[in-house]
């Protein structure tokens, strides 16, 4: 039995570079290469086993990008499945400009899946039993919402309480399934709801309306450097972040998601597992590139929101 198992359709190898300027024209040289494998489960998976959690990553792969994205998930010591796919495995490119201290990042729409690999993909669900269940990140070009619904359907049948960590149409085809987690940004939460949700207030009533039309148990709404919004049945809790010296946001989402959802599997209050899920994702945001977050980290900022003691909750 595993804690968390996540799925991935839409892998990605990162590639992470550093340049002196990003300019047109003149080749721009770069150094501090790295890859690492990506995606929204994938990243799941690489912090559940950093908080010492046990995960199942499972994912679709295709080509020779396919095959060292195969190679570098090995070398993170967590169980895997891949299901292998004819389309190639995209590679994602972050330049971080030195010189105005910016990132450009490149994101390919991926492969497309073929009926046969999709029904491949939702057969290997069936077989995964964990606690529980993550579906993270984007899912193939041209996939419909169908797909989403379909994979958060298998994910209930396995028995595991299930988390979406998605956008647009997948999240409100994911939502219309039902999950017992849901964690959208800002920026999601406002498509989501077709409007813009500028006060506290808007923000919390559009997480509440989420789980009195029966879409979540839990809404973890996050907001970036300004904290995080939890909302369930019993009422709403705000919390900020723990002050952090911040070098890279990249991945504090994932690492949120990860935290949060190990403590929950260890059967810790939500509250308490929500304060988690801050703990790590302002963890995330103070190691530096594609770096996710440390458990020493993670650790003692939980200890300063638990001593700090959160606010209470309102209807
Ligand atoms: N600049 C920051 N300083 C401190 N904590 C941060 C910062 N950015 C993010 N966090 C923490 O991480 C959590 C998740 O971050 P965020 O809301 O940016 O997720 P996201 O938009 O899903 O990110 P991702 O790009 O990984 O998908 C936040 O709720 C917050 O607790
Ligand atoms: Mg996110």
């Amino acid at each position: 039995m595993y804690d968390v198992a996540t799925f991935t359709l839409n892998p990605s190898l990162d590639h992470w570079s550093e340049a002196e300027e990003v300019v047109p024209v003149r080749k721009v040289r770069t150094v501090e290469e790295r890859f690492d494998p990506g995606g929204g489960g994938i990243n799941v998976a690489r912090v559940v086993r950093e908080l010492g959690g046990r995960p199942l990553a499972v994912y679709a792969t295709g080509g020779f990008a396919g095959d060292a994205f195969a190679a570098l998930v090995e070398q993170h010591h967590f169980d895997h499945r891949a299901v292998r796919i004819s389309g190639d495995t995209r590679i994602s490119h972050t330049v971080y400009d030195r010189a105005n201290r910016q990132e450009y990042r490149f994101v390919p729409e991926g492969p497309r899946l073929t009926e046969q690999e999709r029904e491949a993909f939702l057969a290997e669900i069936e077989g995964c039993e964990a606690t529980y269940a993550v579906l993270s990140g984007s899912l193939p070009a041209h996939s419909g919402p169908d797909l989403a619904a379909e994979v958060v359907r298998r994910m209930r049948k396995t028995g595991a309480r299930c988390v979406a960590d998605l956008s647009g149409e997948a999240l409100r085809a994911a939502l219309d399934v039902g999950v017992h987690l849901v964690k959208p940004n800002l920026r999601e939460l406002e498509a989501l709801v077709g409007r813009d949700l500028p006060t506290r207030d808007d923000r919390r009533g559009a997480c509440r309306d989420i789980v009195d039309s029966g879409g979540a148990d839990t809404v973890a709404l996050t907001l970036g450097a300004e904290g995080a919004m939890l909302a369930t049945a019993d009422g709403v809790l705000e919390l900020t972040n723990p002050a952090v010296e911040v070098r890279s946001a990249v991945g504090a989402g994932d690492s949120f998601v990860a935290a949060m959802v190990v403590a929950l599997a260890r059967g810790r209050p939500t509250d308490e597992a929500f304060s988690y899920g801050v703990a790590a994702g302002a963890a995330a945001a103070m190691t530096p590139a594609t770096e996710l977050c440390r458990r020493a980290d993670v650790e003692e900022l939980f200890e300063r929101i638990v001593r700090k003691g959160p606010p209470g909750r309102r209807r």
